[in-house]
């Protein structure tokens, strides 16, 4: 890795200069994003909207907040992302998969994509949010092309605020739309793909959509199943747009790595996108303070076939950061796997042979706690459950085949 990156890895610290005075409305975030985001005749319709929506009621304590936030952003925090997530709940959030990524996740995604190619020509950020993998990577790549891709012209605003107090703003191009509608124009060099795809399932997805899954997967020689979420569409997407040599770092659900719905993206993953490494995150680990879920990173170069795969587990976050040894895995035993999970720590499964010595009990018998009732949404704590203790209100990661609707 080279000098440049290595200082620029570090990871920034985690804060929210808006906890002493918090930014206390999304209008009002819009107000002081829109202040810090540059020329208005780059916006989109709906972002010169929101800025105008809310009028400040004193220019004065507006201007000292907005002070406060450019300072905070020039120290390296993301202070308009962790004001969004605070006053927009993650229930509100849900619908569009806005999770942002703690700033050591995307360091450590940066730093894969440096160490792999220490200058790509262009990076790409599909679900750019307030812009944290595209900030990282315009520190870290001086000279490349920065295009970020985000369909929320409040996110868009923070982006902007974002890049144009960074000085990356020159370099930057903000699609403020839908990834599935993004065209990139050809350019000389190596395009890096790098970010953290929205989890939505698919009962959010448009049905006119779900039928642009089917048939992409379809281009590629997959069959894929209309149950996978925007997610997995966000992967084939930048298969699509790839060209031979491109590489990337996604973050997503490690549930992908396991379910049927998620068999198309493991052949998405061996087959055209040219996966080489997975590393995947404990729940344990707290990746995503306010969600309850695993996460797996996915590293890819488009087009080539390496006969070995790199699989890692990580226990904690700070373990990601760390050099750690990886298991190397064919990837005729990856492709003859139903449940990937058990390669990665370090078992078998029901594909590869007996004779390895490291069989667990998990990779013999699927062990299930509670009833079959058909009625998953019983256990499911609703606007019902609202009188429970709270001791019997246990957030859990589940297999996520509950019907919640
Ligand atoms: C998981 S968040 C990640 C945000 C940011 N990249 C980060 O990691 O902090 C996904 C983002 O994708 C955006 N998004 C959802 N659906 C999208 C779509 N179809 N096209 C573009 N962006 C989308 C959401 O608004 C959200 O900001």
């Amino acid at each position: 890795m080279p000098a440049l990156a290595a200082e620029s890895l570090r990871a920034p610290p985690e804060t929210d200069p808006g906890d002493s005075r918090p930014i206390a409305s999304e209008a009002a975030l819009a107000t002081t994003a829109a202040r810090l985001a540059g020329n208005p005749e780059d916006w989109t319709v709906a972002e010169r909207r929101l800025a105008d929506a809310a009028p400040p009621a004193c220019p004065v304590s507006l201007a000292r907040q907005v002070e406060r936030v450019r300072q905070a952003i020039v120290g390296g925090a993301d202070p308009l992302g962790d004001a969004f997530c605070r006053l927009r709940t993650a229930a509100a959030r849900r619908p569009t998969g806005a999770v942002y990524t703690p700033h050591n996740i995307v360091t450590a995604m940066v730093g894969w994509i440096a160490a792999k190619h220490c200058q790509p020509a262009r990076v790409v950020d599909p679900g750019a949010g307030s812009g944290r993998f595209i900030a990282k990577a315009a520190e870290v790549f001086p000279l490349s092309e920065l295009v970020a891709v985000e369909f929320d012209p409040l996110a868009a605003l923070m982006l902007r605020a974002n890049a144009n107090t960074l000085g990356f703003g020159e370099r930057l191009r903000l699609f403020v739309g839908d990834y599935r509608d993004l065209s990139l124009p050809p350019i000389r060099g190596t395009t890096a793909f790098i970010g953290n795809p929205p989890h939505v399932r698919h009962h959010g997805i448009d049905a006119a959509r779900k039928t642009w899954l089917s048939d992409t997967a379809a281009s590629l020689g997959i069959n894929a199943s209309q149950m996978a979420g925007l997610h997995i569409r966000f992967f084939f997407k930048t298969a699509l747009l790839g060209r031979d040599g491109d590489l990337g770092c996604f973050i997503t659900a490690a549930e992908c790595l396991d379910v049927n719905y998620g068999a198309a993206l493991r052949r998405l993953f061996l087959g055209r996108l040219g996966g080489a490494e997975i590393r995947s995150l404990a729940a344990a680990a707290s990746a995503f303070p306010d969600i309850a879920t695993t996460a797996a990173i996915a590293c890819f170069r488009i087009g080539t076939d390496a006969p070995t795969l790199h699989l890692r587990h990580a226990r904690t976050d700070a373990e990601l950061m760390r050099p750690a040894p990886v298991r190397a895995v064919a990837r005729a035993s990856l492709a003859q796997s139903e449940r990937w999970t058990p390669l990665i720590l370090g078992g078998t499964t029901k594909a590869t042979t007996w004779s390895a010595t490291r069989a667990v009990l998990g990779d013999l018998f699927r062990v299930h706690r509670g009833q079959v009732t058909g009625a998953n949404r019983v256990w499911i704590a609703g606007p019902r459950a609202a009188d429970l203790p709270p001791r019997y209100l246990l957030p859990a990661v589940t297999r996520a085949r509950e019907d919640v609707r």
